[in-house]
């Protein structure tokens, strides 16, 4: 069985290694959305990484309710990231973009008009907004006649994303954002051709992943998704049954890797109150599957040892650890991570996170 410090195919990206950086919001572009110097520091520092999987960037203004959060739906976004991806590959690294739309958790605030779903559903708890925490709101059903628009807005972030220069894109299809709030039954109370069966309720997630996949090749294309318990209200009567069935449609367009984010019953960014839903992914599912969630060097091993999974994508130890690989690849103890710098703007707990000492020759 691979170590997770061998190399790794993942569609059109040669990896180095196993050890993949996992998509981390962190609110350091601007309040239009821009990506910053700050940035380029932050995500070359990372470039040790197999594969870095950038924070979540916006699609579109609709679908993107985050302060401070970037996007790649304008030229001057484009412009912003090009010295980020060319930093990490000056410096060794391979990057994808993650892509995001939010759906029904768009504060209108940000978003600009009433946020859109699968269905009129309201999330629950509250909205990161400039001014605060502020209640959800309802969000209006998605019209039939506005969803090529919408696949419309992945075709040309994902185009954005080759032009800004990044090695592929990942949709964002997790967590109970717009993809997953049409994938699972706890959300979509369509009637249409969205709603209803497995068949209809993936629909989105196959368009999606197609028409990104037809601009930008399969083989830079990856999709996450988050099977097992609530995400942010979303939530689904059968897992075992939605989630196969969603990986055999990612399979057949032939991606690059999948990723599910999958938290343990004593997770420690999340609690699953649902077994882990990745053993049956993975006989429905060909290509690379990447495991995340609460994995430090020895669970990780030994998920690759089982063959559970290719890789393994390392969210806060990346966070606060920029040359994890190294430290993992010499048992080094690890710095914790610095909850309230999560989100802060600003250098502190973003860049300043220290390296390991070089080891003795
Ligand atoms: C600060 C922070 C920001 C996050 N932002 C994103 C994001 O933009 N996109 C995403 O898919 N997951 C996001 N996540 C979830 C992580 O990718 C990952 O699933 C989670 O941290 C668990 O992995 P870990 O135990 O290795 O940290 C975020 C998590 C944290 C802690």
């Amino acid at each position: 069985m691979p170590s997770l410090f061998d190399p790794i195919k993942l569609g059109a990206v040669e990896a180095p290694n196993r050890v993949l950086m996992a998509p981390l919001t962190r609110g350091r572009a601007t309040r239009e959305h821009v990506p910053t110097e700050l940035m380029k520091t932050y995500y070359s520092q990372r470039a040790g990484a197999g594969l870095i999987l950038t924070e979540a960037t916006g699609i579109s203004q609709q679908g993107l309710g985050w302060p401070y959060a970037p996007g790649l739906w304008s030229e001057e976004q484009v412009e912003a990231w090009k010295p980020i991806v060319g930093a990490v590959h000056d410096a060794g690294g391979r990057i994808f973009a993650q892509l995001w739309h939010m759906g029904r958790v768009v504060h209108s605030s940000l978003g600009g008009a009433q946020p859109v779903s699968s269905s009129a559903t309201t999330a629950p708890h509250k909205a990161h907004t400039y001014e605060g925490r502020q209640p959800y709101e309802e969000a209006r059903p998605l019209r039939l006649d506005e969803i090529p628009d919408l696949i419309g807005d992945y075709e040309r972030a994902a185009a954005n994303a080759r032009r800004a220069g990044f090695d592929g894109v990942q949709i964002h299809a997790a967590n109970g954002y717009l993809i997953d709030q049409f994938l699972r039954d706890g959300a979509n109370f369509r009637d249409d051709d969205y709603g209803g069966s497995i068949e209809n309720r993936t629909r989105l997630l196959r368009q999606v992943t197609q028409a990104v996949a037809d601009t930008v090749g399969a083989d830079r294309t990856a999709v996450r998704l988050s099977p097992n318990g609530d995400s942010q209200g979303v939530n689904d009567s059968d897992p075992f049954t939605l989630f196969p069935a969603a990986a055999a449609v990612l399979s057949e367009i032939g991606i690059a890797f999948l990723e599910l984010r999958e938290p343990t019953h004593d997770g420690t960014f999340g609690k699953a109150e649902v077994d882990p839903v990745h053993p049956a992914i993975r006989k429905a599912f060909d290509g690379p599957l990447v495991l995340n969630s609460d994995y430090t060097l020895a669970r990780a091993q030994a998920a690759l040892d089982a063959d559970e999974a290719d890789a393994i994508t390392f969210g806060r130890p990346f966070l606060a650890n920029p040359d994890l690989v190294e430290r993992l690849r010499r048992a080094a103890p690890l710095n914790p991570d610095v909850m309230a710098t999560w989100y802060s703007q600003g250098p502190e707990g973003y860049i300043d996170y220290p390296a390991l000492e070089p080891a003795a020759a």
